[in-house]
């Protein structure tokens, strides 16, 4: 096991217009479990590329353990990795696919078939051992990748969308049992992953990505709940964070967000901003529908907006709203009931609300 330590790593693929990675640090701790998350084209498989010595970086430096690797050979990094395809050899047997790294290793036969038969209980692989992969399902067969990939000892284990062929069934009992593995293995993973629900179940941390550039890192709740950019508010959650653009109004009662005939208070720390637009953030679940329907007086802290769609969703009722022009999605309890065309009246509690400054889309400290 190892840590994998990132400097400024930089990569420009010859013929690209940009960078696919632009000067990324990121420290990975020994037995840890990254995630880099983004869309695509962001530059997640370059980075992994680059610590599995697939590519080499223009600039920056790669530590792994205690050696800088940034120019060594992938054999010599000792790590294994699981692709997107499922890359296992078709004319070999299942048993022989998950040994076939060790074998190359020369590693001693009775130590192999040990090995093999571990990786083939811990994947649930025991009773196909003998069989061809033609005979296995997706799913068995992304298990062989992995299991080929775990039998190796690697200090670092890189995984690039190894759900992301599984159909959605599959992908998420696999998320599952993937995450235990890894928890029992305890070895330092790298994963890659567009998917944020996959991000957030799986990671220890998360990095979010963008443009080549690592926007955010840090635990599921912290990206989650505190989205260092509106970019991160956006990309995570389904629905997304909620944004709403007023211009900070100081009044007697405080500061208050002019969302153009509502308002909001505005915490006073960021009553240095009266004047200036800023971006409100909320969360759909994070808002609290306390009334529908009547057109009577609406208190001072709550934002009222015609309920245009609901939605069931089982587990939920997803309602839409619109405020001051601005499209605003609720979370509602699977009970909750209401007519399209009344009026919703909504709170948004302080605590939920997060401000980002709309030039620079940053969030912005409140203590
Ligand atoms: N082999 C390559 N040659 C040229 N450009 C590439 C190559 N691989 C990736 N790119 C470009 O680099 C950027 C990052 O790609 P990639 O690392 O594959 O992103 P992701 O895995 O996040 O989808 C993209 O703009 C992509 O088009
Ligand atoms: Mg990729």
């Amino acid at each position: 096991m190892a840590e994998v330590i990132l400097r400024d790593l930089a990569k420009t693929y010859p013929g690209g217009t940009s960078r696919a990675t632009d000067e990324v640090s990121l420290e990975i701790g020994d037995g840890e479990f990254m995630v880099l998350l983004g869309p695509s084209g962001c530059g997640k498989t370059t980075l992994l590329r680059m610590i599995a010595g697939l590519e080499l970086p223009d600039a920056g430096q790669i530590v792994i353990g205690d050696r800088d690797v940034t120019y060594a050979e992938p054999r010599r990094r000792n790590l294994s990795m699981v692709f997107q395809s499922y890359a296992v050899f078709p004319n070999k047997r299942v048993r022989d696919n998950i040994g076939f790294g060790l074998r190359m290793h020369g590693v001693d036969p009775d130590e192999i078939a040990r090995k093999v038969a571990w990786a083939a209980d811990l994947l649930q692989l025991t009773p196909y051992l003998d069989r061809y992969p033609a005979k296995l399902s997706g799913g068995q067969r992304q298990r062989v990748a992995v299991a080929r990939a775990i039998v190796m000892d690697a200090d670092v284990l890189l995984m690039d969308e190894p759900l992301s062929n599984l159909d959605a069934l599959l992908r998420l009992s696999f998320r599952a049992e993937l995450k235990k593995l890894v928890e029992q293995l305890g070895t330092t993973t790298v994963y890659v992953t567009h998917d944020q629900v996959e991000a957030l179940s799986l990671g220890d941390r998360v990095a979010v990505m963008r443009d080549g550039k690592i926007v955010q890192c840090g635990s599921p709740t912290d990206v989650y709940d505190e989205p260092a950019t509106e970019f991160v508010g956006g990309f995570l959650g389904s629905p997304p964070m909620n944004f709403l653009t007023g211009v900070v109004a100081d009044t007697d009662d405080g500061p208050r967000l002019d969302l153009g005939g509502q308002s909001l208070p505005v915490p006073a720390e960021l009553a240095e901003h009266a004047g200036q637009s800023l971006k409100l953030g909320v969360r759909p679940e994070a808002v609290d529908v306390i009334g529908v329907g009547g057109s009577g007086e609406v208190p001072a802290d709550v934002l009222s907006g015609e309920l245009q769609v609901l939605e069931p969703l089982g587990s939920s009722t997803l309602l839409t709203t619109e405020i001051c022009g601005q499209t605003v999605k609720v979370s509602a309890p699977p009970t909750f009931r209401a007519e399209p065309g009344g009026v919703l009246v909504l709170r948004l509690p302080d605590e939920a609300c997060r401000w980002y400054d709309p030039e620079t889309s940053l969030l912005l400290e409140v203590r």
